[in-house]
């Protein structure tokens, strides 16, 4: 039945509309109310209302369950909730059909504050506790530019909106990237959410550890036995971690030009990947546990000197260039970036993990805007077989082991070894076993922000940074910012768009006699073919 027809749906209270849900194993959420600062923004229309919405179709929502959308403009609950269905129309990964429809919508409103002084959110508090009926946990996400964050969590704790009643009135607060854009102006922001909260009540977000594949590098870790006696030094000879896009800046040149790759992705979700790929196995999978192993990887880095930044940094900015027939501009005519930028939209860096498992084993990271194919990937490059066995034969060289793990897309593991290619002489192939996600687990239509939002909302911070963490992270990009800082070209190599990065990157590697891997030619052997293999 179309929502349309159901005119009480909204009005009735919503613990007496019918479940519009599947069944699942999985428990619901704790009564609670999302609100949503920044509610008819970008991030709320594409992802939390989409992801809202999904969790609603998996049944993992209680029934005493609340969106509250808070923003300045005018609005009504009733116009909000027509808003918010167009959104659901336009960016929900699956349609939402009437009886879901119907389920939101009755949980849906809109708190118009300007949250300009301590009336407004005296106001808002009023607001929340009239329609939040049984839902009483309350999470707070603040999908907001980054300098409003710390305004509105003072805000809310001024108003007495932030102050828990264990067990089930918990006060939960979501902050989104950037956190802070240097080490100073971290520790500031996280002295200042101290002031109101305590730590097990922030939820430092980041996208990356949401997507399934990223959390799957635990489970691959540590739920085989195969892999962790050769995890590290005596077995690895070095790691290459790879977020590459084909996409430039698009709208958000503003943002971005203050930003930088090295703002935007290296200190926050390369950061991650390397943690994950790098850690300990942790003593439980507690949330403190596991981000206890991960936050001593950052740790572990070292810092490099100033002298030492040139030797280990490489950042490059896009200029015209095309594929594919079409010619896109170069950074600095993007809409919102300055003429003369100095900003960088590629980074690449060789870091070291100074400890008992990784020491000399280079870790080399590269992010970039604009480069020839959309891949985000682990490889671990294994050390070669000594080649005393084959001194006799045509064999030359041998190619080292090299495990992939595929973020995205075509989400998967690949490990390539080396074949007797058929006929009289010992020569060998490189041969990849692939193992893709697609052809053994359905994919459910997902915005990445599924099991992070039911995450905050069940209170388990495992995927979620920790202030130690956002703080170590910063520190060890900051030699990089500072030199940048005293001259801002520094280190700035041009690429033109659509390729691999500046040639610069190539000698970071090139030093160490070795190279990056090209991710498009070698993701996917084809199926049994001798295209599939390369002969020596
Ligand atoms: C965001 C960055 O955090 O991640 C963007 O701000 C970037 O610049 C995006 O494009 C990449 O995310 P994904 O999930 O598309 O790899």
């Amino acid at each position: 039945m179309p929502a349309d027809s159901q005119p009480d749906a909204a009005t009735r209270p919503a613990e007496q509309c019918a479940p519009a849900v599947a069944p699942t194993d999985v428990r619901p959420a704790d009564p609670c109310a999302v609100v949503i600062f920044g509610a008819t923004g970008d991030l709320a229309k594409r992802k939390l209302l989409p992801a809202i919405a999904n969790l609603a179709a998996r049944g993992t929502l209680p029934d005493a369950f609340r969106v509250v959308g808070v923003g300045r403009k005018p609005m009504t609950d009733e116009a909000y909730r027509k808003k918010v269905r167009q959104d659901l129309a336009e960016f929900a990964p699956e349609p939402v059909g009437p009886d879901l429809w119907a389920w939101l919508e009755a949980r849906t409103f809109y708190a118009n504050e300007t949250l300009a002084d301590a009336g407004s959110y005296a106001s808002l508090g009023r607001r929340l506790d009239e329609v939040g009926g049984i839902a009483r946990g309350r999470l707070y996400y603040l999908a907001t530019p980054p300098d409003a964050m710390a305004g509105i969590v003072a805000g809310l704790g001024a108003a007495g909106l932030l102050v828990e009643t264990p067990p089930a009135a918990w006060r939960r607060v979501v902050l989104e990237k950037p956190f802070g854009r240097d080490l100073e102006s971290a520790r500031a922001l996280n002295r200042l959410l101290r002031a109101d909260l305590a730590e097990p009540q922030i939820y430092r977000i980041d996208h990356y550890l949401g997507k399934e594949t990223v959390q799957n590098l635990m489970a691959f870790r540590f739920g085989n036995g195969i892999f962790e006696p050769i995890w590290n030094r005596r077995y690895v000879d070095h790691v290459q971690i790879t977020v590459a896009e084909t996409v430039g800046v698009e709208n958000r040149g503003g943002y971005y030009d203050r930003a930088g790759a090295l703002r935007d992705m290296v200190q926050n979700h390369m950061f991650q990947l390397l943690a994950l790929t790098a850690m300990e196995p942790p003593t439980s999978f507690s949330a403190d546990a596991v981000r206890d192993e991960r936050v001593k990887v950052l740790q572990a880095i070292h810092l490099c000197a100033p002298d030492e930044v040139r030797m280990a940094v490489v950042r490059g900015q896009y200029t015209a260039g095309g594929a594919d027939g079409r010619q896109v501009s170069g950074y600095r005519d993007e809409p919102s970036v300055a003429p003369a930028s100095a900003t960088e939209t590629y980074a690449a860096m060789k870091l070291l993990v100074e400890n008992w498992r990784w020491a000399g084993v280079p870790f080399y990271l590269r992010t970039g805007k604009r480069l020839p194919t959309r891949v985000t990937e682990i490889a671990v490059q294994f050390r070669s077989a000594p080649l005393r066995l084959f001194r006799d034969t045509p064999v030359e060289c041998l190619a080292p082991n090299l495990l992939v793990i595929r973020i995205q897309p075509q989400e998967g593991i690949a490990l390539q070894f080396e074949a007797k290619v058929p006929g009289p002489h010992v020569r060998l192939g490189t041969v990849n076993m692939d193992f893709n996600y697609a052809d053994y687990f359905a994919a459910t239509p997902s915005t990445g922000y599924e099991t992070l939002l039911y995450d905050c909302m069940v209170g388990d911070q495992t995927l979620f940074h920790r202030a130690d963490m956002v703080e170590t992270g910063w520190a060890v990009v900051s030699p990089v910012l500072e030199v940048v800082a005293g001259d801002p070209s520094a280190l700035l190599f041009d690429y033109p768009a659509h390729t691999w990065g500046p040639h610069e990157a190539d000698d970071l590697l090139g030093r160490d006699g070795r190279e990056w891997r090209k991710p498009t030619m070698a993701a996917r052997a084809p199926a049994g073919g001798a295209a599939g293999r390369r002969a020596r």
